[in-house]
């Protein structure tokens, strides 16, 4: 695991957008059109706005990447603001130039949402695995919409929405009561079949479950620390967000090497 600890969120995004690119470059030359994880809420934006920056600058392309979104709230009607499916829309496929059809979220409006939780997998595999996959943390240390007690091996399958994640999430919704209770999730599984992955977090509020996911034992209690388990994954996180690691010293001697 590699810890990057960043003064402002604009170094975060730029420093997690270098890992993207270079991983979708490494793709390319070998020939693969690349396939990027993309994660929802507030914690990926300024990795997309540095990523648009280098597709700006003609130093990166998405134009032909797949894409497959962590997760979708279960129930929320179609073009709902706040479904995954529309703020991947706006905030990765529009802004990245990414072709729409090639950006996957998962349907949590299916009859069969455990049929639809093996599509899922089956296209992913077939669109060549995954070469990145972008990630936030929950406050509770959730990585998609895995809550504590996730088995560490689960697939995309329906997950109950702890409380604490309820409450988190409220904040875009009118009211708590419009946060769906359940979603469709990729599987800490899944996530660790991802080629590379790279977490960002920022602020206070992620101190404790960075804490947790860095130098804590792999548990199911803190779903993220599985990625202690992945060879290739990068965590890149702000001062407020590194607070309460114990080697953060040594993580900065290290990412100046
Ligand atoms: C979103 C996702 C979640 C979020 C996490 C942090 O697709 O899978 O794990 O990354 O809840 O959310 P923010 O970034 O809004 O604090």
């Amino acid at each position: 695991m590699e810890v990057i600890i960043c003064s402002t969120d604009g170094e975060v995004g730029e420093k997690a957008a270098a890992t993207v690119a270079n991983k979708v470059r490494q793709a390319q030359a070998s020939g693969r059109k690349a396939v990027i994880g993309v994660a929802t809420g507030s914690s990926p934006l300024s990795t997309y706005t540095a990523l648009q920056q280098l597709i700006d600058r003609g130093e990166l392309d998405l134009s032909q990447a797949y894409a497959f979104a962590l997760d979708e709230y279960v129930g929320l009607p179609a073009g709902h603001p706040e479904s995954y499916c529309e703020v991947i829309r706006k905030t990765v496929t529009e802004p990245l130039n990414m072709i729409p059809a090639q950006v996957n979220v998962p349907n949590g409006n299916a009859e069969k949402l455990d049929q639809a939780g093996a599509d899922y997998e089956k296209a992913i595999a077939a669109a060549g695995g995954v070469d990145i996959q972008i990630l936030g943390i929950g406050s509770n240390g959730h990585i998609g919409f895995n809550e504590p007690i996730s088995s560490l091996s689960s697939r995309t399958r329906v997950v109950k929405l702890t409380e604490q994640t309820r409450q988190d999430n409220a904040r875009f919704f009118d009211s708590l009561d419009d946060v769906p209770g359940y979603a469709l999730t990729q599987g800490l599984g899944t996530i660790l079949d991802a080629r590379a992955c790279v977490l960002v977090a920022q602020g206070a509020g992620k101190a404790a479950a960075v804490k947790a996911l860095v130098e804590g034992p792999v548990s199911a209690m803190c779903p993220a620390s599985v990625l202690q388990w992945h060879e290739n994954a990068t965590i890149v996180v702000d001062e407020a967000a590194a607070a309460n690691l114990e080697l953060a010293d040594y993580y900065r001697a290290q990412a100046s090497h």
